[in-house]
C-alpha cells in the first residue's frame, strides 16, 4: 500500500511570501529560474506562477544544502523549505516584490530533472516562432506569455460575469454538427457508425443558437470554439473561439448597446475606459469614406468622389469608364509632393498590386504651381474643381482610381492605410470602436454568377428593403452588425429571418432550390415554423480582442497551442497519418489525390 506523504510539497506560492512573514517557516515549489554560483555561496532564484523567490545556500551554513545546489541545473523542479529571513539591505532587488526576503532553506527536494531547454527561458530572449510553438510549455514558462494567458482568462471571466448579470444563460452547442454552408470550408469527421457519412466541425454555432432561441431560452451565450479550413493569416487560426450571443425579442439597437457593455468590461480589465455608445456608420458611408468596411479611424483621409468632373473631362481613359459605370475617387495625402520619381513609381506599383489598373495623381508643389500627367487632358476649370473639392494645400499629392467601384473602394482604402502607417499618421494610443451597419445583403460573385450572402444566409433584410428582393437584390440592405476596433474587424452579427416563408426565399435568391434548402437546413426551417420568437445577436472574435488588447499582432501569441500558417501543430506535429485499422473501422479506403 502507499503511504499519504504528509509533508506539503508547497505552503506559499513566491509572491505570496512577503517581509511580514520574516522568522516564519515556508515551503515554496517550482522551477531553478537562475543559477549564480558566488565564491560558494549558491544563490537560486525560484520561479513559480506568481514570481520568483530567492534560495540562498551557503557552505559555511548548511553543507547538506549546498551540496544538493551544486547538482541544480536550469528548470529542474525542486520544493524547498526554509525560515524567512531578510536580506542584507546592500543585495536588495527592487526589481522583484519578493527583493527584500530569501530562504536559507533547511531541507531541498529534487522533484525532477530537466534537460538543457532548447532556449533561454527569459523575457528577452530571441527565439524562433517554430522552437517556442514546438516547445509550447516552455514558451510558456516565460513571463511575458504567462502574462498574455492571464490576460486572456480574465477577459472570459469578465464577459461571463457581464452575461450572467444581464441574464444570459452559458450553454454548449455540439461540436459534431451537419455540414452546412457557411462560408468556410468544413473540417469534416467521419462517422463511424454511418458508413460514408460525415459530421462537420462547426464554423459557428449559428444555426443552433437560433434554435435555441425557439427552445425559449430567450438569452444565450457561449464561449464557443469554432472551426474553419480557410486560408490563414495572422488575425485567423483553423480552430478559433468566438463568444456568441444571441436574445429574442430584441431591435438591433438592443444588441448594440448590450454588445457595448460588454466590450466597455472587457477593456476595463486592462484599465482602459472607452466611451459608449460606440459611433456608428452605414456600409456605404465606410466604403465611401475609407474605402473598407472595417475603416481604421485612428487617423482622418477620406475619399473624394470626382467622378462628376472627370465624367465630362477629355480624359478618355477615366471618362469611358465612368459611362460604363466605374467611378474615379481621389485620396490626398499631405506632405509628400517631394517623392521622388521612383518613388511615385513605387505607390503606382503598390496600387497595382492591390488590382489598379494604374494610379494617376496631381502634384501640388511648394510653390503653389501643380504638376501632373493629367494636365494636358484636363481644363483650367476642371483642375480648379480637383482642387477645391480635394482641399489640397501646396506640399501634398492627390491620387486617382478609376475603376469598378469594388476596386476603387478596395485600392484607395489600402493606400489610405499604407499612407496611414508609413507616415505615421496613426494614433497608436487610442481605442476606436465602431459599428457598421445597413450592409447590402447579397454580394454577386462574378466567377461563379451568383448571389452570396455579405454575412450569413439567416440574416434579415431591412423591412423597407423587401421589395428589392424581387426586383434589384443587391440593393436590399441587411440588419447586419459589425463592430471594428482600430482597423480590426472584431465582431458581427445581426437580426435574423425568423419566418420559413422569408428564410425560403432568401435560400432560393442564394441558389438553393426548395429541396436543396430542406436538405441542409431542413432543422432549422421547421424549429421557424414552430412559434420562432424574433431574435438577433452577435459573434465576438475573443482571440482577436485578447491579442489587440494585449499589444500583440498575432492571435497566435494569445492561443495556449496555435497552429502555424500552414494549419499544422508543430508541438503534437497533427495533423498526422492514422493508422489503417482505424481507417478500416470507418471503412474508409485512402486515396491520395496528387497535388495540383
Ligand atoms: P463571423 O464569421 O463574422 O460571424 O465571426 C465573428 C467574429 O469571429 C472572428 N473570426 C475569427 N477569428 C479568428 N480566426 C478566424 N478564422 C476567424 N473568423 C472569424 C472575427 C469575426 O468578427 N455566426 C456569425 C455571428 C452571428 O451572426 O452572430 C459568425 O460566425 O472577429
Amino acid at each position: 500500500m502507499q503511504t499519504i506523504e504528509k509533508k506539503l510539497i508547497r505552503t506559499h506560492w513566491c509572491t505570496d511570501i512577503s517581509k511580514a512573514e520574516t522568522g516564519n517557516t515556508v515551503t515554496v515549489a517550482g522551477w531553478v529560474s537562475t543559477i549564480r554560483d558566488l565564491g560558494g555561496v549558491i544563490f537560486i532564484e525560484l520561479r513559480d506562477r506568481s514570481g520568483l523567490f530567492q534560495l540562498v545556500a551557503d557552505p559555511q551554513k548548511n553543507s547538506e544544502i549546498h551540496k544538493v545546489f551544486s547538482t541544480l541545473k536550469n528548470e529542474f523542479v525542486i520544493s524547498a523549505t526554509g525560515v524567512v529571513s531578510e536580506r542584507p539591505e546592500d543585495t536588495f532587488n527592487p526589481n522583484l516584490s519578493t527583493g527584500e526576503i530569501e530562504i536559507f532553506p533547511a531541507s531541498v527536494e529534487i522533484l525532477n530533472k530537466s534537460k538543457l531547454p532548447p532556449f533561454l527561458i527569459e523575457d528577452d530572449a530571441e527565439i524562433s516562432e517554430d522552437l517556442r510553438m514546438k516547445y509550447r510549455y516552455l514558451d510558456m514558462r516565460r513571463p511575458k506569455i504567462l502574462d498574455k494567458m492571464i490576460l486572456r482568462h480574465k477577459i472570459t471571466l469578465a464577459t461571463r460575469n457581464y452575461l450572467n448579470e444581464n441574464g444570459f444563460l452559458e450553454i454548449e452547442t455540439p461540436v459534431l454538427v451537419k455540414a452546412t454552408p457557411e462560408g468556410a470550408r468544413d473540417y469534416l469527421v467521419p462517422s463511424r457508425n454511418y458508413p460514408g457519412k460525415w459530421y462537420a466541425l462547426p464554423q459557428s454555432p449559428q444555426l443552433f443558437k437560433q434554435i435555441l432561441m425557439v427552445g425559449g431560452i430567450e438569452r444565450y451565450y457561449q464561449v464557443a470554439r469554432c472551426f474553419r479550413d480557410e486560408d490563414l493569416r495572422s488575425d485567423r487560426q483553423p480552430e478559433f473561439t468566438q463568444i456568441d450571443i444571441e436574445m429574442s425579442f430584441v431591435t438591433q439597437d438592443e444588441i448594440l448597446a448590450m454588445t457595448e457593455g460588454l466590450v466597455e468590461n472587457i477593456f476595463k480589465v486592462k484599465g482602459i475606459e472607452i466611451n459608449t455608445p460606440f459611433p456608428c456608420l452605414t456600409y456605404k458611408e465606410a466604403m465611401e469614406m475609407y474605402g473598407s468596411d472595417k475603416p481604421d479611424i485612428r487617423f482622418e483621409l477620406h475619399l473624394i468622389n470626382v467622378s462628376d468632373i472627370f465624367a465630362k473631362s477629355n480624359f478618355a481613359a477615366f471618362s469611358s469608364e465612368i459611362q460604363k459605370g466605374g467611378e474615379v475617387r481621389a485620396l490626398k495625402i499631405p506632405g509628400i509632393a517631394e517623392y521622388s520619381r521612383k518613388e511615385m513609381d513605387d505607390i503606382r506599383n503598390l496600387a497595382i498590386s492591390y488590382g489598379a489598373k494604374g494610379l494617376a495623381w496631381i502634384t501640388y508643389m511648394p510653390d503653389g504651381t501643380h504638376k501632373s500627367p493629367l494636365n494636358k487632358y484636363l481644363s483650367e476649370d476642371e483642375l480648379t474643381n480637383i482642387k477645391e473639392r480635394s482641399g489640397a494645400t501646396p506640399g501634398d499629392v492627390v491620387f486617382f482610381v478609376c475603376d469598378k467601384p469594388k476596386i476603387v473602394f478596395d485600392v484607395l482604402g489600402r493606400l489610405r492605410l499604407h499612407f496611414g502607417n508609413k507616415l505615421n499618421l496613426i494614433d497608436r494610443t487610442s481605442h476606436k470602436l465602431l459599428w457598421i451597419v445597413d450592409f447590402p445583403m447579397f454580394d454577386w460573385n462574378e466567377d461563379e454568377n451568383r448571389f452570396e450572402p455579405m454575412h450569413h444566409p439567416f440574416t434579415s433584410p431591412n423591412s423597407s428593403d423587401f421589395e428589392y428582393l424581387d426586383s434589384e437584390p443587391l440593393k436590399a440592405r441587411a440588419l447586419a452588425h459589425d463592430l471594428v476596433y482600430n482597423g480590426v474587424e472584431i465582431g458581427g452579427g445581426s437580426i435574423r429571418i425568423h419566418s420559413k416563408q422569408l428564410q425560403n426565399k432568401i435560400l432560393n435568391l442564394l441558389g438553393f432550390s426548395d429541396e436543396e434548402a430542406k436538405e441542409k437546413f431542413g432543422f432549422l426551417m421547421e424549429a421557424l415554423e414552430y412559434g420562432a420568437p424574433p431574435h438577433g445577436g452577435i459573434a465576438l472574435g475573443h482571440d482577436r480582442i485578447v491579442a489587440m488588447l494585449a499589444g500583440v499582432s498575432s492571435i497566435r501569441e494569445v492561443i495556449a497551442f496555435p497552429k502555424n500558417s500552414q494549419a499544422r501543430c508543430l508541438m503534437s506535429d497533427a495533423p498526422t497519418e492514422v493508422s489503417e485499422d482505424q481507417l478500416q473501422e470507418l471503412k474508409i479506403k485512402q486515396v491520395i489525390a496528387k497535388k495540383d
